[in-house]
């Protein structure tokens, strides 16, 4: 089957699954495992909003990642009314070079992510901050968990060309450096897991979010059935699952490990490694 038909096939498998009334995942239970400290890169809203929220509720001091410290500190605040724990706002626009690294942190959710915008700016955003983040944490803490927040586009790409896109400043209107960086951010985990990282691939679902919103024209919008997709807290339940899971699978989708939903060509890790390290982010 040819790789869009795969993907526009699943698309609509979860549409209508999310259809069904008490099909959607709650997530994992409400356990604390000690916790410690989590950093959310785009955690001011959408899916990444509610994984601060889900984190917190389980015993994780939350730094919430923000390119804006005023919505960052709002959503720490919320969390601290809400919480017990340290929760702070650790601001990082992950369009621009190299971001803090705090300290303390043993787990990083890499859940900021931007669709439909600029190739250059997918690319940095997607996949290099990300990388950047997770190896400079991880030189801070061997015992570092990671989790990627990817998706099911990815499924759309054959591979990430990273140097390539970093050179096009053109508008991604047909989503495909989208789907290319997604494909990227899943051999990212694949080279980590490889080189002994205790690292996670998710993707969240279609989630009614201001990311897939922007997606439609506002007539379509307004007609489509909000019940085809899931909430962001219903989104956030699958990446809290790969955050708390002991069992460290490799690409959570819905309530479970799934990888056979994933592409051959995520653990085809080879290029994107020599063109991560052509830019200084060795992973080994
Ligand atoms: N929604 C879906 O159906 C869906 C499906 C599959 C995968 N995903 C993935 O899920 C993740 C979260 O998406 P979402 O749907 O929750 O989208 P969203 O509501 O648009 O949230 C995106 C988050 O990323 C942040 N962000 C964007 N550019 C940034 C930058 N340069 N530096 C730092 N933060 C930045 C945003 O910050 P601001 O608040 O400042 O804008 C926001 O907090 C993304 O990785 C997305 O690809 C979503």
């Amino acid at each position: 089957m040819r790789r869009s038909a795969r993907w526009a096939l699943g698309i609509l498998g979860e549409l209508l699954s999310n259809a069904k009334p008490g099909r959607r995942y709650a997530g994992p239970p409400m356990t604390t495992n000690g916790g410690g400290r989590a950093l959310v890169t785009g955690g001011t809203g959408g899916i990444g909003e509610e994984v601060c929220r889900g984190l917190a509720a389980r015993g994780y001091d939350v730094l919430v990642g923000a390119r804006d410290p005023a919505k960052g500190e709002a959503v720490a605040a919320r969390l601290r009314e809400e919480f017990p724990g340290a929760h702070k706002c650790a601001v990082c626009d992950l369009n621009e070079g190299d971001a803090a690294l705090p300290r303390g942190v043993n787990l990083l959710v890499n859940n900021a992510g931007v669709m439909g915008a600029a190739t250059d700016e997918t690319m940095r955003v997607n996949l290099l901050a990300p990388a950047r983040l997770t190896l400079g944490l991880r030189a801070r803490n061997r015992k570092l968990r990671v989790v990627n927040v990817a998706s099911s586009s990815h499924l759309r790409a054959r591979a990430c060309p990273v140097a390539r896109m970093l050179d096009d400043r053109r508008r991604d209107k047909s989503l495909s450096a989208y789907a290319a960086s997604k494909l990227g951010l899943l051999q990212f985990t694949a080279a980590l897991r490889n080189n002994g990282v205790d690292a996670r691939a998710c993707h969240p679902g279609l989630v009614w979010t201001p990311m897939l919103k922007g997606f439609f024209p506002a007539p379509v919008r307004a007609v489509l059935p909000r019940r085809l997709f899931k909430t962001p807290a219903e989104g956030a339940a699958t990446v809290l699952l790969a955050c708390v899971d002991d069992e460290a699978g490799t690409y959570y989708m819905d309530s479970g490990d799934r990888p056979a939903a994933a592409s051959p060509e995520c653990s085809a890790t080879g290029a994107l490694v020599d063109e991560l390290g052509a830019l200084g982010l060795n992973i080994r």
